[in-house]
């Protein structure tokens, strides 16, 4: 009989977590459907030709976005900020912002950077090589207004420590380092209540550390962003889960009008999580740089209160 291999449990977790997190995608494309959003074959072709449209504006339309950075808030104008996980899905958004607000931007994750097919942008960010849970961040960070963390894991082999002890060393070094504030991309709390504990339990329990570490050393100068499922780009995958823009878009229109916030806030946990606004990459972005420019502080727990904070 064919035994399974130790190496697979990891793998197995993975999917699981890949399923679960489709599932509630799935549960977002149920919804959709159900109310005619489901999409013909003409209309199918006619996004594919605008989404060819689209794109060969996004040089020009990046051009301008940085050009936009004159009339944004400068507060962040020449300040240097560190991102770490600034390679990642969010924290690439986060450098591009922050890029965009002439502040001098950090980027550390293992792998380094920059991530592949990112703009002009990408230029003007250091990327920087190095396992936050192990290395000495206190030089990178010294000097820095602000550290923002994207940092996590989700289906790995120990997402206790991707997502708690990797945070509760940044924010030593951090708070070490003298740097003024600090903010944590976490997760929504729902994930925790929503009954699966032996798929989430660790990751669960790896955000409610980072968030603590963030509280006791960043009490009144940090912001946490607790969003549900984030959204955008042009890919949709299972590991990692992902949601392309132009879909989670029409889902997080869907899920935020009245109807449905008032079958989710009589749901359960599950459910509830499931019902839950996503909310766009480049939003959880901003908000993010917002708390990195001081403009916002705390706990931000909904999706409307991340918008807000934009
Ligand atoms: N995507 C969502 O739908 C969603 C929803 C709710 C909350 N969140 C949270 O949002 C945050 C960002 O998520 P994401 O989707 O952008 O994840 P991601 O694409 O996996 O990005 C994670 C980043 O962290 C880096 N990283 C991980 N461990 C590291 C370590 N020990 N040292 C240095 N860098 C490390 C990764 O780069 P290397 O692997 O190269 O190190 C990568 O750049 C996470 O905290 C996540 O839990 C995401």
């Amino acid at each position: 009989m064919a035994r399974v291999r130790p190496a697979s449990r990891h793998f197995r977790k993975g999917s699981c977590v890949g399923l679960l997190a489709l599932l509630l995608a799935s549960a977002h494309a149920f919804v959709h459907a159900q109310l005619g959003g489901c999409l013909s074959r003409s209309q199918t072709q006619t996004r594919a030709s605008s989404r060819r449209e689209v794109l060969a504006l996004l040089p020009l339309a990046e051009a301008l976005h940085a050009g936009s950075a004159e009339a944004l808030d400068s507060a962040l104008r020449g300040q240097k900020v560190v991102v770490l996980g600034g390679s990642g899905f969010v924290g690439r958004r986060i450098c591009q912002r922050l890029v965009a607000e002439g502040a001098q931007v950090t980027s550390i994750s293992r792998t380094g950077g920059p991530p592949s097919k990112v703009g002009d942008w990408a230029s003007s960010v250091a990327w920087k090589r190095k396992d936050v849970l192990t290395a000495d961040l206190v030089p990178e960070m010294t000097g820095a207004g602000a550290v923002i963390s994207a940092i996590g894991s989700i289906g790995s082999a120990d997402d206790e420590q991707g997502n708690g002890a990797t945070n509760e060393a940044a924010v030593a070094a951090a708070a070490k380092a003298g740097v003024k504030r600090f903010v944590l991309v976490s997760a929504s709390k729902d994930v925790g209540e929503a009954g699966v504990d032996a798929i989430f339990g660790p990751y669960v329990k790896g955000k409610q550390r980072a968030e603590a570490a963030v509280k006791g050393r960043f009490s009144d100068s940090s912001l946490v962003l607790q969003p549900s499922f984030i959204y955008g780009g042009d890919e949709f995958s299972a590991t990692p889960p992902r949601v392309a823009g132009w879909y989670g878009e029409k889902v997080e229109n869907l899920l935020a009008t009245e109807l449905f916030r008032a079958v989710a806030s009589a749901s359960p946990a599950f459910l509830r999580l499931a019902l839950s606004p996503p909310l766009a990459v480049d939003d959880v972005a901003k908000a993010a740089v917002a708390g990195a420019a001081g403009r916002a502080t705390g706990t931000l727990e909904s999706h409307d209160a991340i918008l807000a904070a934009r």
